[in-house]
Order: C-alpha cells, then sequence, then structure tokens
C-alpha cells in the first residue's frame, strides 16, 4: 500500500508558528510553559500561509478518503490521516501512534426520544487506545516532545490525560511523571497510569494545585509539559472534528456539544470548526456549546459575572472527577471559540449527571460521568430553545464507561447520594438503576428474578 499520498496543492503542513492569544505575536519558538515571551498569555498553533490555499478544501477531502485504504502507521491513526491540518513531521516514522482517533459517530435513538431531538449523535472518544479522547492529543505532543529531544515528559491530571500521556510516553521510550489529586482520580485512571510505567505523585491538592506546581517545576527541570496549555495536543484534539465532519459527509451538524473542564477541548474543536470554514471544507459553523458541572462552573460565571472578560474561578467539587477544575487554563480560548460559533455555556446538576450517564448506557454505548454532562446540557439547552427540535446535534463523549467504574456501581446500588443533600431527589432516578442481585445459585432463584424484571 502507499503510505505517502502526502502532499495537497496550496497546503505546507511544516510551516507553523506560534501565535500569542492576546497580544497576537508571533514566534518559531516556544517556552517550556507555552506562554507568550511578551505578555504570558497562551500559544496556539499557526498556519500563515493557508490564507494562499482558498481553494485546498476538495482536494483534502479526497487526500483524506484515499489514506483510508493505506496500512501505513500514520494513515491508520484517525488523527495523522489529517496530517496537512496539523504541525509536519520531517517523516511519517517520527509519529508515536498507538492508533488513536477513528472513533464511532452512533446515532442516540433512545436519547433522541428522552431530549424530543431526533438527529441526535454521539462521537464516542472514549473508545480511542487509553480510553479518553486525549489520545488525539497525545500522539501529536508525545511526538514533537521526543523530536525536541526531551526524556521526560510531565502532566497535571484529573486521570485521563495522565493514562494517556504515561502511554504514549512508554511507546515513544520517554519517562513520564504525573501529579494528580489524592484521592480525586478513579482506581481505573490511576491503574493506567501505574501500567503505563509513569512516576506517580498523588499531591495533597487539588487538580489547580497541580497545575500550579507542574508549570513551576517546567521552568526548573528539563521536563516537557503535557497539559492541554501545549498547543501541539489542541492540534492533535482538533482532528476530532475534522475526523466528525468527515463522518458526516461534511454537512456541519448545527450543534456540537462538549463537557467543560480545563476547556482544551472545547478551544481545540473550536479552532478546528473555524479552520475547516476558512479551507473551504465546510460552508458554515456548528454551534458549540460547553457543559460543566454545577460544583466546577468557572467558565458559566466567567461568562455570567465577567460577560468572558475575566475568569471567575471557582473551588470546584464534583463526582464527575474528570472535570473537577476550578481554574480552567484555556478559558480564554473557549470564550472565543464560543464567541465565533455562537454557542452556549450551560451547567448541570449531579442528579442530572448521574441520570443522562444512565441514559446513556442504557442505550448500550456508555460514558463516564464528565462525558454525560453533554446529555444533561442538551435537555437544557433545549428547554431554553437554544437548541431547536428539528436540528440535528452531536454530542461528544469524551472518557469511556470503563474510566469510573465506582460511579456507575454506586449509581446502580443508589449509594451515590446516600447522605447527600441529594439523596431524597434522587429517588426520581430509581427507574433507571439496576442494582445486581446475589442469588443462591438455583434455577427457581434465577427464573423469579427473570420474571421480576418482566414486570
Ligand atoms: N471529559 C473527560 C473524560 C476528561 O477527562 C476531561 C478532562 C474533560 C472532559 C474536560 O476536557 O479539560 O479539555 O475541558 N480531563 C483532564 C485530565 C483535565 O487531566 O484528564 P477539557
Amino acid at each position: 500500500m502507499p503510505s505517502t499520498s502526502t502532499s495537497t496543492p496550496g497546503v505546507r503542513p511544516k510551516a507553523f508558528r506560534f501565535r500569542c492569544i492576546a497580544c497576537g505575536d508571533l514566534s518559531d519558538q516556544a517556552r517550556q510553559d507555552f506562554r507568550c515571551a511578551h505578555c504570558g498569555d497562551l500559544l496556539e498553533i499557526t498556519y500563515p500561509h493557508w490564507k494562499e490555499s482558498g481553494g485546498a478544501g476538495q482536494d483534502l477531502k479526497s487526500t483524506w478518503r484515499q489514506r483510508r485504504v493505506s496500512q501505513s502507521a500514520v494513515d491508520l491513526s484517525g488523527v495523522w490521516r489529517f496530517r496537512d491540518v496539523l504541525p509536519g513531521l520531517e517523516n511519517d516514522d517520527q509519529a508515536i501512534t498507538l492508533r488513536e482517533g477513528n472513533a464511532p459517530l452512533y446515532e442516540l435513538l433512545q436519547c433522541a426520544r428522552i431530549t424530543g431531538v431526533p438527529r441526535l449523535f454521539a462521537k464516542h472518544q472514549g473508545l480511542n487506545p487509553t480510553g479518553s479522547f486525549k489520545d488525539a492529543g497525545m500522539t501529536v505532543a508525545a511526538t514533537f516532545a521526543r523530536l525536541a529531544g526531551f526524556r521526560w515528559v510531565a502532566c497535571a491530571s484529573t486521570g485521563n490525560t495522565s493514562a494517556s500521556m504515561a502511554a504514549y510516553a512508554a511507546r515513544g521510550g520517554m519517562r513520564s511523571l504525573v501529579l494528580v489529586p489524592d484521592g480525586k482520580i478513579s482506581w481505573s485512571k490511576l491503574s493506567q497510569a501505574l501500567d503505563y510505567g509513569a512516576v506517580t505523585c498523588q499531591l495533597r491538592t487539588d487538580f489547580d494545585g497541580c497545575l500550579r506546581l507542574l508549570q513551576e517545576l517546567v521552568l526548573r527541570a528539563p521536563v516537557y509539559q503535557l497539559n492541554s496549555i501545549n498547543p501541539f495536543r489542541l492540534e492533535g484534539q482538533k482532528t476530532l472534528a475534522f475526523e466528525l465532519l468527515e463522518q458526516l459527509d461534511w454537512q456541519p451538524p448545527d450543534h456540537i456539544i462538549v463537557p467543560g473542564g480545563n476547556l482544551g477541548n472545547s478551544s481545540a474543536i473550536g479552532k478546528a470548526l473555524v479552520e475547516m470554514r476558512d479551507l473551504g471544507l465546510i460552508s458554515r459553523l456548528p454551534k458549540l456549546s460547553v457543559i460543566q458541572a454545577e460544583g466546577a462552573n468557572a467558565l458559566v460565571r466567567t461568562l455570567r459575572e465577567a460577560s468572558g472578560k475575566k475568569l471567575v474561578s471557582v473551588k470546584a467539587e464534583t463526582r464527575a472527577t474528570a472535570i473537577r477544575i476550578g481554574n480552567p487554563a484555556s478559558w480564554k480560548k473557549a470564550v472565543h471559540v464560543l464567541e465565533a460559533t455562537e454557542g452556549a455555556c450551560e451547567e448541570v446538576s449531579e442528579i442530572e449527571i448521574a441520570q443522562a450517564k444512565a441514559e446513556i448506557g442504557a442505550e448500550g454505548i456508555g460514558c463516564e460521568p464528565a462525558s454525560a454532562v453533554t446529555l444533561a446540557g442538551l435537555k437544557k439547552l433545549v428547554n431554553q430553545g437554544f437548541v431547536k427540535r428539528d436540528e440535528s446535534v452531536v454530542l461528544v463523549l469524551t472518557g469511556n464507561l470503563l474510566k469510573d467504574p465506582d460511579f456507575t456501581i454506586n449509581f446502580h446500588r443508589g449509594e451515590l447520594f446516600k447522605g447527600t443533600q441529594d439523596e431524597e431527589a434522587s429517588a426520581a432516578l430509581n427507574s433507571l438503576r439496576r442494582p445486581p442481585v446475589v442469588l443462591d445459585a438455583t434455577l427457581d432463584a434465577v427464573i423469579r428474578t427473570l420474571e421480576q424484571a418482566e414486570k
């Protein structure tokens, strides 16, 4: 099979620059903390020559289609298959890849009935190699870490980033250092980091404390930071939107809904949508909406109380531990993409998250709690009239059901809200619970259970 369908007229992937999102300063090098040398704000990656490549859209579509029959490692990756819109490699072998991306788009028939939105889909990023959307960004950022000659990579994490980083570091022959909040990430995610060989520090602080420490560490020690402050991460993550639009035959949905934590993913998807429009791949922008947990609603409050002008940070608390973040690093990027796509930002309660997660699970799809905020948020956006019933909607499910089995088991056993102020209200979810039963090993007992379930 040919491995190089490579170049598309007008699109030269190797030429990219860093641009500060606040002062617009352009540079060819980034500092270790990936902040602007002049004003200290975040950097993004930009491709200045794209301006001349207005008509490249059709060529790109056919290049990406052709690569789907190739067996080369970069073409089997659902991220590097779109390498024309990524920072380029000197040669394809440089990519550290686990065949990430390639995430299915499912129609959600039962959730469509529940929400009254008939054209409802889930883009399931939880079916990536380490079980979350982080892999799409990690393949690119880990690759550039190795190209820059780093032996150590590091991240602060609520669990998924650390699992992903540890895997890609191991595949790429690098060491990894993980900083996670002690007692606040799921065992599944922690176990992944351990198995993939990371040096794992459980710090007595929250995610925001871990991230603060990491940012100081990278200025003092020769470690390469792989949080989503690193703009290479966002370039990889943005391919989920390219893949989604390809799956929809380049017909944009009306809405894309994504969970918001540190706000890297929403920023990446929004960047991708604008780029697709600028490259002529799509003719209009879907509205991109961000949903947060009520207890970790920094972006919601930033928009409501400060009109998106300055960050309102919060002390985060939610059972959806992946998004238990009070001081999101990429808030400014997220505000920009909400403005550019005219999306909304909403918050949902712990009960609403648990209900939505069970509803997605009952459809045979399943996801982790943080991903379920999308369905819970959609219900609110429909009630507000922001999403119309005849519009098409894609929910981005960010993590696999198996990422947080404790949440799921506690929910079905009726223990998730026990002893909390939500206990009474959670009785409304009883019809969704499927607790396991312990029986004597007799035929009668099993048949009785079957009959009971039919009632
Ligand atoms: N969903 C899941 C399953 C996540 O793990 C995260 C973030 C998000 C949503 C939010 O994405 O931060 O880009 O807005 N997890 C990070 C981590 C912070 O360390 O694994 P975001």
